[in-house]
């Protein structure tokens, strides 16, 4: 058997892994097993594309898997799960510069036809802007830069100018491909220059949709780039990362009820302020929540980013279990964009081994919350917040909330009365039925635990 016969035969066994892997992420059940999945298929691909085509020695690339691997199991081990988000951002980059890259190299290798050289030319646009978007969302993220939209006065003339200049040098980088080409550094200039541009306007909550997007870009440049070196894995890989960014960006514009446009192009939260909010604020003990649970039929768990933080899920679950045992019904109310990023809470949860059949999507609580006698918000805000739902001005006015305020009792678990991810007031913690259970979430739940023992 040839040693490309091989490699091919390797590469449909890797898109099969691929496929499958990426279907076993759609469940927490299945997650992990997909994950591993996927990534047997990656260094199948790496060892069988790098030896086929000759490029690198055996010893290269067992010493790329062994550095590799480190700087992995390092990154694993130390980047905490609140920081995740910027680490994917950080990723999305990497795989831009990455197809940029390859791209670039393969002018290096010879005349390129015109089909080559425009796909050469779309790995470089797409990969040199999704390198400095990300590393614009990853500084956003980590609030290395301000996380506040940045909008301008003639931002949009300016961004239309740079897409223009872009148009302009493509054509005539593609009309003379050359590794010298003058047109080919402004290319790459205005390349680098857009990815900045576009992600500078955008903020606050909106960051999450910014970098499954970029995620998505990653993919189409990596696919332009296999295109470009004629690599059927590449091309798949690509295409499978570019289709399901788009997807994942789509399920949270609609999360947000909003269009991708509007979140790309509306500047969140930098000219609206909601309404003042007035009322009174309830604080409640310990033991004055315990009473209240402890009659409780129905309880519902609305985690949020404050959960993470504290690290609470494993007592929430011991909460979660002590009263299941008394006979009251459980669940755990899952918003799709609580937290940082996709699915974690589900990620928290499963962890602490919560049942995955107590875990209630928002659209399934919303129908019936006005039965849950206590709802217990555990360091969530904006996806709590009736503001999304009652108040046009507000910022996040349209997001669907979880309404928790329609419960018969919200507990409200925080350690001030300071606002969530997107800066924006609550008007749940001084409504009628709330009540502020202030302190850090473990050490409330636990103290109510401790009450329950
Ligand atoms: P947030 O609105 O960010 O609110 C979290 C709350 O947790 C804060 O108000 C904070 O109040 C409290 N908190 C922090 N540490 C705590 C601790 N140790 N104990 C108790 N409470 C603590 O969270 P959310 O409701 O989950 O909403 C998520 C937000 O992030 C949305 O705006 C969403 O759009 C955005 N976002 C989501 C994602 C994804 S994909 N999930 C990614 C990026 C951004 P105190 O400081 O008073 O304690």
């Amino acid at each position: 058997m040839s040693i490309q016969l091989l490699a091919n035969l390797s590469y449909i066994l890797s898109a099969v892994l691929f496929v499958f892997g990426l279907k076993m992420l759609g469940s927490p059940a299945t997650a992990r097993r997909g994950n591993l999945l996927s990534s047997l298929g990656m260094l199948i691909a790496l060892c069988a594309g790098l030896s086929a085509e000759g490029i690198l020695s055996y010893e290269y690339i067992l010493s790329g898997i062994l550095l590799g691997s480190v700087i992995g199991a390092l990154a694993a081990r130390l980047i905490t799960m609140t920081a995740m988000p910027e680490m994917v951002a950080l990723f999305n980059g990497s795989g831009g510069a990455a197809s940029l890259l390859v791209g670039w190299s393969t002018l290096y290798i010879g005349e390129v036809s015109t089909f080559t050289s425009v796909t050469i030319m779309l790995a470089m646009l797409i990969g040199g802007l999704t390198f400095t978007g990300s590393l614009i969302a990853y500084g956003k993220l980590s609030e290395t830069i301000t996380s506040k939209a940045l909008v301008f006065t003639g931002q949009r003339i300016v961004n239309s100018l740079i897409l223009l200049g872009i148009l302009t040098v493509a054509v005539l980088f593609v009309m003379a491909p050359a590794p010298d080409s003058v047109w080919l550094y402004a290319l790459l200039g205005l390349a680098l220059l857009l990815g900045i541009m576009a992600v500078i306007p955008i903020g606050g909550a909106d960051m999450p949709v910014v970098i499954s997007l970029l995620n998505s870009y990653s993919g189409i440049a990596a696919c332009a780039a296999g295109f470009a070196i004629n690599n059927n894995i590449l091309i798949v890989a690509g295409s499978l990362v570019g289709a399901s960014g788009i997807i994942l960006t789509n399920i949270m514009c609609k999360a947000m009820n909003r269009s991708l446009a509007n979140v790309l192009f509306s500047g969140f939260g930098a000219l609206k302020q909601g309404k003042a909010i007035e009322g009174e604020v309830k604080p409640i003990s310990v033991q004055d929540a315990y009473y209240i649970l402890e009659a409780a039929n129905n309880v519902c768990f609305v985690p949020g980013y404050g959960m993470a933080v504290a690290q609470a899920q494993h007592v929430v679950k011991e909460l979660g279990e002590i009263l299941e045992a008394r006979g009251t019904e459980i669940s755990y109310a899952i918003h799709p964009v609580a937290g940082r990023m996709p699915g974690h809470m589900n990620v928290l949860l499963a962890e602490a081994d919560v049942p995955y059949e107590q875990l209630v999507e928002m659209d399934d609580i919303n129908p019936r919350i006005e039965h849950v006698d206590v709802a217990i918000v555990i360091g969530a805000n904006d996806v709590v917040n009736p503001s999304a739902r009652d108040d046009v001005d507000s910022p996040i006015y349209g997001m669907p909330i979880i309404n928790v305020d329609q419960a018969r009792t919200v507990f409200v678990l925080k350690r001030s009365m300071a606002s969530g991810f997107a800066g924006v007031d609550n008007p749940l913690f001084f409504g009628e039925n709330s009540r502020m259970l202030f302190g850090d979430a473990k050490a409330s739940i636990s103290g109510l635990v401790s009450e329950f023992g």
